[in-house]
């Protein structure tokens, strides 16, 4: 859902997403808003040669916080400062790419777990000019990895959707590694196909509101030297099945 326009403070954002459940707190709490943690700064800037925020934030498709064992409900992103050029944001349907799933890897997948992990990529860069912190002993603890079903349920809807993504998750559990990664390979093509996307070309003051329980999204990028910004609140939902 995109609301247009929306000149709102961070703590009406953290106001209005508490609306919705308990709001998460990230991991990296270097970009966590100060005095506001419920928000993690999503942004490319550096200002006195610090980051200020996750600059690649979404480099991969991924449902938010999918390596936890509660993964979010919701993400909302509310747009601070907007590049001239680039900084869309892709968005891909899991409940389509299970319906339109061919036979044989609905059957292949149908009743299995798969791992999510935090730290599988992090280290991984995709964006010029981003850095990702040393991870402390205590962080690597909040996110150690968690199984999760391939194929979840949605809990409002009952719709089944994929729940799989290359940015977190790591293998199908029980089965062995080259035919997990093949299986998992031909699962994200599939959850990407054109026909399952809508991009979302910001505009000023938008707040983007997602569903992560029946999305996987990713962040273009956008040049270097462009600034973009955004807060990002992310609601707690329920342990997936
Ligand atoms: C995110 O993955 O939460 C950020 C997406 C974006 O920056 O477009």
């Amino acid at each position: 859902m995109v609301f247009r326009d929306q000149q709102i403070t961070p703590q009406q954002q953290i106001d209005f997403s508490r609306r919705f459940g308990v709001l998460q707190i990230h991991v990296l709490k270097q970009f966590l808003l100060a005095n506001h943690p419920e928000i993690l700064i999503v942004s490319n800037i550096i200002e006195n040669g610090q980051n200020i925020g996750l600059g690649d934030a979404g480099k991969f498709w991924h449902s938010d916080l999918s390596y936890k064992e509660l993964p979010s409900l919701g993400s909302m992103l509310h747009a601070q400062e907007l590049p001239a050029e680039g900084g869309d944001t892709l968005f891909a349907d899991m409940h389509k790419a299970w319906d339109d799933l061919p036979a044989a890897l609905r059957n292949a997948v149908e009743g299995r777990f798969a791992a999510h992990s935090y730290t599988a990529r992090y280290s991984e860069t995709k964006f010029e000019g981003n850095w990702r912190p040393t991870l402390t002993p205590e962080q690597l603890a909040q996110v150690a990895e968690v199984v999760h079903p391939v194929v979840r349920t949605h809990p409002e809807n009952a719709r089944k959707a994929l729940f799989v993504s290359e940015g977190f998750t790591t293998r199908i559990v029980g089965l062995p590694e080259d035919e997990s990664r093949q299986l998992l390979g031909e699962l994200f093509a599939h959850s990407v196909l054109p026909q399952n996307i809508c991009r979302h070309q910001w505009e000023p003051h938008d707040l983007v509101f997602w569903d992560n329980r029946s999305l996987i999204h990713l962040a273009a990028g956008c040049p270097a030297h462009l600034r973009r910004k955004l807060y990002r609140t992310t609601i707690q939902g329920d342990a997936p099945f």
